[in-house]
């Protein structure tokens, strides 16, 4: 897997992050099967519930867009040790993907490589699915 096309442009959507409340920014870039990448940064609201993730932001803008299956996410952030994707995120990734690759990386350029499935243990199901 090269990272580093992914790498670069989570860093640079993280710089577009809306993060007023928390100076948190985070960027999120997601590659699919035909090579196309689609990235996404946390936009807040002055109405704490509205925040978004910059994960949820990169997967919808996918399925809008029409993309398959994503088969690589980068998360990029200013935390020491990179942070993971929140567990929301990773519920709704695994909506669309068994098990996926994530790289964590931060702005000092620090990288871990971690799967989904190893840090979503046992995701929410319905009884019907
Ligand atoms: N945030 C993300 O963008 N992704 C995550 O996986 C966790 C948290 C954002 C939401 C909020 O804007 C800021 O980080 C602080 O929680």
């Amino acid at each position: 897997m090269d990272w580093d096309r992914l790498v670069e442009e989570a860093l640079i959507v993280r710089e577009r992050a809306h993060a007023p409340y928390s100076g948190y920014r985070v960027g999120a870039a997601i590659l699919f099967e035909d090579g196309e990448v689609v990235t996404g940064c946390n936009v807040e609201n002055r109405l704490p519930s509205l925040t978004v993730c910059a994960e949820r932001v990169a997967l919808a803008t996918a399925v809008a867009a029409g993309l398959g299956q994503p088969v690589a996410l980068v998360v990029a952030t200013e935390s020491r040790p990179p942070a993971a994707p929140c567990g929301l995120c990773l519920e709704m990734l695994s909506e669309f993907v068994e098990d996926l690759p994530i790289l964590l990386v931060n702005t000092d350029g620090n990288r871990e490589e971690v799967r989904l499935r190893q840090i979503l243990t046992r995701r929410f199901t319905l009884p019907s699915h």
